[in-house]
This record gives structure tokens, C-alpha cells and sequence, in this order.
């Protein structure tokens, strides 16, 4: 039994962002239309953390795989990151284990990606300025998955680590052809100027005032994961068109709209198959929430063994 493994270096070479938002548009269409096995992940908690198990099953894409991602706050007294992914691509006609690769990269290619395929299909087509909450890992991937999309011609920076909007700045300005890039000193300095406003933080409470947003923005929040954990007011949410990467998902353990009893208006694969209009004004504010689900996982690792196989990258490991 021959198992292929990949490292992060390999999943970037294999997966480039353009490519991941069309697998997402694939994953959310399947998911909507009752065509992926995603079952609520399971949760296992030690004394020191918690594991999240993450099986996903896509019947068009024949993509079968199992995450596992742990978080372990003690572990920076440690030296050790605090988040840590790896996941397992099955083949679905025989259940054998044909790759095992790192997945924290996986994630921020695929969590940005369908950041980027919201803003696609909600943001107003002649957005051009992005509010980045947070300038972690998810920001990055998120500002390349936008500009995939929409030409970004401003981006506003708002971390209350001062040193880490500095270095996120500094990034993007020395791209080629940079947009206009501003450290915000408030929240509202950021969201009261943008057209798309990113939430990629670790916030446990709203990190911006819903009233602040200009009508016709786009909000895309990723941060919060469990019922206790609100990273967007209940004024974003009752001023916007509520959109979920799943509705099953977000509702059990969105925090941005369990706290203030919100529903979800559509699921991003309900529009993505025309089931639903998504977007029906200038004026209208949209917020897709995505708790991240195992599906987008599964397609991602998929297509990244597909590409593995084809260039020779990994290592094949004999098990047997
Ligand atoms: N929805 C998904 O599919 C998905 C996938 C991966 C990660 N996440 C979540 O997204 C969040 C961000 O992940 P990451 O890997 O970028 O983390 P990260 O640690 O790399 O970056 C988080 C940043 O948020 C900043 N921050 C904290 N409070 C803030 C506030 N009030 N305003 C602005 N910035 C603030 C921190 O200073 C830090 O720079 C985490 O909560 C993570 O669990 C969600």
C-alpha cells in the first residue's frame, strides 16, 4: 500500500489560488445540490486543547478525505505552533490511504479562495477597496483570493498588533504594481472606506460597528467557529443579506449568528446554482459567514494529489 506525501511547499506548488476559487465554486454547487457527505465535525478535547475531525465526501469531484486540525494555545510557551493540520485524501472506490500532506497551507489556499469566490459572485463589480481585519495568514490569503477577482486598488489594515499590520503592509507594497495600502488607526477608519471588508481574526467579540458600513459593501467573516465566539455585530447582520458557505454549519456553530438568532438567507451554493438571486442591489450589504467545512478540504487535497502525481512532487512511502 503506497501512500504519496506532501509537504506545504508541495500543496503551493500544486494549487494555485485562480484554480482553488473554480474547485470551491465546484464544492459549494455540490453541497447545495445534496451531492457531498460532510458530516458536523467531531470535537475532541484533551486537558491541554482540542483536535477537530474533518471527513468530507464529494460525489462529482470523487474527492474523499479526513482532516485533522489541533488547537493548542499552551503550545507557543512551547515553541510549537498552536495550530496544526494534517490530512488524509482516501480513494473513495476502495477507502485506501493515497496521500497524507500538511493542511494548515491547504486551509488558507481554500478558506481564501472561497473568501474570494463570495466576493465574486456578492461583491459589487466595481469594488475596489478591501478593509483587512487581522494581518494574519488568512488576511494574505484572502487579499490574493480577492484580487483574483476584483481589481483592488486600495487596501486598509486594521490589527490592534501594530507590528503585524506593519509587516502585511510592507508585503503587499513591495509587490509589483502594489494598491494603495493604509494602516488604519480605528475600526471604523477601515470599514467606513471599503467596499469589501475581511474578518480573518482571532476576536472573541465584534471587531468593527456594523452601523460604520457603507451600503453596498461586501463582508466576508471567517474568524468565528463556536457559538460563544462573535467576531461581527448583530447590525452587520440584520443590515445584510446573510449568506453561509452551510447553513447546517454556520448555525450550529457560527457565534456572529447564534449570539443574536439570525437565519441564513442562502447558502453560497444556492446562488452558485441560481436557486437563489444572491445580490439584488448596489445598495444591499452582503455577509457570507463560512465556518470552514470539511468538503472544501477534501476537493483541494484532491486536486493537489491529481497535480502531485503529474509534476512527481512528495515522497511515496511504501506501508505495507
Ligand atoms: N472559516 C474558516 O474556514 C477558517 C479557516 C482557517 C482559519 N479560520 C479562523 O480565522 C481566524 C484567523 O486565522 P489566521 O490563521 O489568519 O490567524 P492569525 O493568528 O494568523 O491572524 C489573526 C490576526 O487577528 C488579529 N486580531 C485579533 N483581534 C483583532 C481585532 N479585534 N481586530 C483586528 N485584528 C485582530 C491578531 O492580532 C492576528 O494578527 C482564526 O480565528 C481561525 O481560527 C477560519
Amino acid at each position: 500500500m503506497k501512500i504519496r506525501m506532501l509537504s506545504a511547499s508541495d500543496i503551493g506548488a500544486a494549487l494555485p489560488m485562480s484554480r482553488a476559487i473554480e474547485l470551491m465554486r465546484g464544492v459549494f454547487s455540490q453541497l447545495a445540490a445534496g451531492k457531498a457527505e460532510v458530516p458536523l465535525r467531531g470535537r475532541l478535547y484533551s486537558e491541554k486543547g482540542v483536535t477537530l475531525l474533518m471527513p468530507a465526501y464529494l460525489q462529482e469531484s470523487q474527492a474523499m478525505a479526513v482532516k485533522l486540525v489541533s488547537i493548542y494555545n499552551h503550545n507557543a510557551e512551547l515553541g510549537l505552533p498552536t495550530v496544526t493540520a494534517t490530512l488524509l485524501v482516501l480513494d473513495p472506490q476502495t477507502g485506501l490511504p493515497q496521500a497524507f500532506m500538511e493542511a494548515h497551507h491547504l486551509t488558507a489556499i481554500r478558506t481564501g479562495a472561497t473568501g474570494g469566490l463570495s466576493a465574486d459572485l456578492l461583491a459589487r463589480k466595481e469594488a475596489r477597496a478591501v478593509a483587512l481585519f487581522g494581518a494574519g495568514v488568512q488576511a494574505r490569503a484572502h487579499l490574493e483570493a480577492i484580487g483574483v477577482v476584483r481589481d483592488v486598488e486600495r487596501v486598509l489594515i486594521y490589527d490592534p498588533v501594530r507590528k503585524a499590520a506593519d509587516t502585511l503592509a510592507d508585503e503587499i507594497m513591495r509587490r509589483p504594481d502594489p494598491p494603495e495600502v493604509v494602516i488604519a488607526a480605528t475600526p471604523k477608519e477601515a470599514v467606513s472606506a471599503a467596499d469589501i471588508v475581511v474578518t480573518a481574526t482571532t476576536a472573541k467579540t465584534p471587531v468593527f460597528d456594523g452601523n460604520d458600513l457603507r451600503p453596498g459593501t461586501h463582508v466576508i467573516a471567517i474568524g468565528s467557529f463556536s457559538p460563544d465566539v462573535q467576531e461581527v455585530d448583530a447590525t452587520t447582520v440584520y443590515r445584510s443579506l446573510v449568506v453561509a458557505d452551510s447553513r447546517e454549519a454556520c448555525l450550529a456553530e457560527a457565534g456572529d449568528l447564534i449570539e443574536c438568532g439570525a437565519d441564513v438567507d442562502a447558502e453560497i451554493g444556492e446562488i452558485i446554482n441560481k436557486t437563489h438571486p444572491g445580490r439584488t442591489s448596489d445598495e444591499q450589504i452582503t455577509y457570507f459567514k463560512t465556518v470552514g467545512i470539511a468538503a472544501q478540504d477534501a476537493a483541494a487535497a484532491a486536486e493537489v494529489l491529481k497535480v502531485a502525481k503529474e509534476k512527481g512532487l512528495g515522497q511515496v512511502v511504501d506501508l505495507t
